[in-house]
């Protein structure tokens, strides 16, 4: 068996193959922010989340003796330069560990609603780490593909797996972290609905914000300080499926974050005014109404209201309706990767 294997990928190393993946984009319901090593990209803090069923990235690899060097398209425009220097670091590790001098041509393409105003990088780079690493005849295991993830993107280590999982805090110099799963898709039916709060890119990327974040924020040290027991209610509330402990330990943790950004120098605010409403649509929906609904947002505008699959229609109705938000859209526990050759 281990024979075989060694064979095909030695030919497929040499002669090239191809596979696709899939994978889906998370909310991190604790948050990551932070890195306690740069190079490595290891995060400073534990991170939990849930893994969504609707916002798929589909990533084709081929590797091809013709090429003389990598191709890389995103939903069908040729990539940046700045977006092709991630993709390459990613394949030229699947390289090296295939021993493989092998370019690939590779494609993405995100199935999002339209315009979901989520970002991409997490299920991106879950799907390419799948892909490359199938398609040169690499049957590695998904702690191992989750590290190869959370090279690119920490974020995208989370979305190896569906329903719930988490990313522990790193340890500088050591390279094995992986996220690991916590509860499947089908453990709980709980909804995201998504507010669209703004058309278009952030303005400060998540790599340079947590920089900046750590450089500057006089409350970064109290961030990492207070990030793990934010983590420990949230994966508490997942085991014991009390949505109010983890809504109320998921606001908190988007709130410190975002504190903690926005103390940076300078400060880096990611909120709108359709933001601040948002949350309190959300508010209003806990206070009043009575219902179990919490928000949590990125480094974004954007909100992301957790509540049960019971409530879901009336949030939507809610956020919908709140001055300034462009559209919603909602999301279930999804799947983790899926790889074909
Ligand atoms: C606010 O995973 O995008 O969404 O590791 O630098 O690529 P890099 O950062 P990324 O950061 C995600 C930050 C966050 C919180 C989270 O998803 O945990």
């Amino acid at each position: 068996m281990m024979a075989r294997h060694e064979a095909s990928q030695g030919s497929r190393a040499s002669v090239g193959g191809k596979a696709s993946a899939k994978a889906r984009a998370n909310i991190a319901l604790a948050k990551y922010w932070g890195k306690c090593d740069l190079e490595l990209n290891l995060p400073a803090v534990p991170s939990i989340s849930m893994t969504l069923d609707r916002l798929v990235t589909e990533t084709s690899v081929e590797f091809d003796p013709y090429l003389t060097r990598d191709e890389v398209r995103l939903d069908d425009r040729i990539a940046r330069p700045s977006e092709a220097r991630r993709v390459v670091a990613l394949l030229d590790r699947v390289r090296a560990a295939a021993n493989s001098t092998l370019r690939a041509r590779v494609s993405s393409e995100n199935r999002f609603p339209t315009a979901a105003g989520l970002a991409s990088s997490a299920s991106g780079f879950a799907a390419l780490a799948g892909a490359a690493t199938s398609a040169l005849g690499l049957e590695w295991s998904e702690a191992r593909l989750s590290r190869l993830a959370r090279r690119s993107s920490a974020s995208a280590a989370r979305s190896i797996f569906g329903g719930f999982a988490e990313l522990p805090a790193g340890t500088p110099g050591d390279d094995r972290l992986a996220a690991r799963p916590l509860f499947d898709a089908d453990y709980w039916d709980l909804r995201i609905v998504v507010a669209v709060a703004a058309e278009g890119e952030k303005a400060v990327g998540s790599t340079e914000g947590m920089e900046r974040s750590r450089r500057s924020s006089p409350f970064y040290e109290a961030w990492i300080a207070d990030a793990p027991r934010l983590a420990k209610r949230v994966r508490a509330g997942l085991r014991a499926r009390d949505l109010e402990i983890l809504g109320e330990a998921m606001e908190q943790s988007t709130l410190a974050f975002h504190a903690c950004a926005i103390a940076s120098n300078p400060g880096i605010v990611y909120w709108r005014p359709a933001t601040l409403a948002a949350l309190q649509t959300v508010r209003r929906l806990r206070d009043e109404a009575g219902l179990s609904v919490w928000a949590t947002m990125d480094a974004g505008p954007h909100v992301k209201a957790l509540c049960r699959a019971a409530d879901r229609r009336k949030v939507q109705a809610a956020l919908g309706r709140t001055e300034g938000v462009l559209r919603t859209l909602s999301a279930r526990p999804g799947r983790g990767l899926e790889v074909r050759l």
